[in-house]
């Protein structure tokens, strides 16, 4: 992939991999960018997860021409990007660390090797000149780790972003929607943190940016303000497009036919952005991602054990680490003899920040009737 004359790309894509962070599937794959900016001091920015070492360094080899890198610079220390930093620093041992004071904290936790002798400790908005190219650092903390700091490439005006707008999917994926993947990335991984990438989008309102370099998915080149900008309404909560979610907990399928019977009814009055989950079967990264995608959301589950049906459970403990809110929620609950779920899923959401509760509730009593039909209607027609 071709960045500038000057800055190459040295990462690797990694289409094996079940789980990202052992939680999320990701089916075309993820990728782990690493970069480095050839100049009279060479700079390598960050390393790659341990599973693409060898294609790494590769890589690397490749750029340096038989050259040694004066400078690491580490944007983040989570493994998927800091995995290597060991390996570099003993392969080079002329090389410089640079980081901020938490990196430094941080680094000894990771690696068994004293690197105190070779850090270059930078602080908000600090350069470092390495020939042509001046990087300036900024921090980034919480975005998605307290000592995540990103770096601007003053002369070709590149963002080195780290996670931010970063997006599963292999760089040779065939998934061209950059948006689908990179909100599924942003609201499971970073979602937590909406107040930190906002300070983070205010210093970058300050840069002239041409090129973002993330550390997953693709390098951004053209119409910077769309990517900006879908960062700037994840970031802030708001809902991005108008439309309803439907999650549902279901044990023998009742409770998923009245969460069918209240799609219909939303699709029935032109309800066009719509998307139904069964939780125990879909992608709950991709539910989570559409309960933050859109403004309303309805949510059905079974009792069971006296409490909420567990996957149900999960999802909103998933929504509430997230920092779901300002949205408008209904409840649908099932029970053969003492249903409680919406009373659990209340409580729930009343922990959440900012969350309408549709004044409609709808109790199933094992199988849905006739009247279960037209109160599913009613809670329907509250939520339009
Ligand atoms: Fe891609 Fe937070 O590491």
């Amino acid at each position: 992939m071709f960045i500038t004359d000057s800055v190459k790309y040295i990462g690797a894509d990694d289409k094996d991999i079940d789980l990202f962070e052992s939680q999320y599937v990701v089916p075309e794959g993820v990728s782990y960018n690493s970069y480095v900016i050839m100049d009279d001091k060479i700079t390598v920015m960050d390393t790659v997860d341990a599973r693409a070492t060898d294609e790494w360094i590769s890589n690397l080899k490749e750029a340096l021409s038989g050259k040694a890198p004066d400078y690491l610079v580490v944007s983040h220390l989570e493994p998927d990007h800091a995995a290597n930093i060991q390996k570099i620093a003993e392969m080079y041992p002329g090389m410089k660390l640079v980081g901020n004071a938490k990196t430094f904290q941080m680094l000894p936790q990771f690696f068994d090797l004293d690197l105190s002798e070779r850090t270059i400790n930078v602080s908000e908005g600090d350069e470092l000149s390495i020939g042509s190219h001046t990087l300036q650092f900024f921090m980034a903390p919480m975005v998605h780790w307290p000592e995540v700091m990103v770096t601007y490439e003053k002369s070709e005006k590149i963002l080195f972003s780290a996670d931010g707008f970063g997006k599963f999917g292999a760089l040779d994926s065939e998934d061209d929607d950059w948006a689908c993947e990179a909100r599924r990335y942003y609201f499971n991984i970073v979602g937590k943190y909406g107040a930190q990438v906002q300070a983070l989008l205010k210093k970058a309102s300050g840069l002239d940016i041409a090129i973002i370099c993330p550390l997953h998915g693709p390098v951004l080149k053209e119409d910077l303000g769309y990517y900006i900008n879908k960062y700037d309404i994840w970031s802030s909560y708001k809902p991005e497009d108008t439309g309803v979610i439907i999650a549902y907990a279901s044990i023998h399928g009742n409770t998923a036919k009245a969460a069918r019977e209240c799609a219909g009814i939303f699709k029935d009055n032109g309800v066009e952005n719509l998307e139904v989950f069964d939780l125990s079967r879909d992608d709950m990264a991709e539910a989570i991602e559409a309960a933050f995608r859109y403004d309303r959301m309805v949510i059905a589950s079974a009792t069971y054990d006296g409490g909420l049906f567990p996957v149900m459970e999960d999802f909103l403990a998933h929504l509430k680490s997230k920092n779901y809110q300002k949205r408008k929620v209904a409840v649908i609950e099932n029970g053969s003899w003492a249903p409680v779920a919406a009373k659990k899923m209340t409580d729930m959401l009343e922990s959440m920040k900012d969350i309408e509760i549709c004044e409609k509730k709808v109790t199933i009593k094992s199988v849905m009737k006739e009247a279960d039909k037209a109160a599913i209607k009613e809670l329907a027609e509250a939520m339009m």
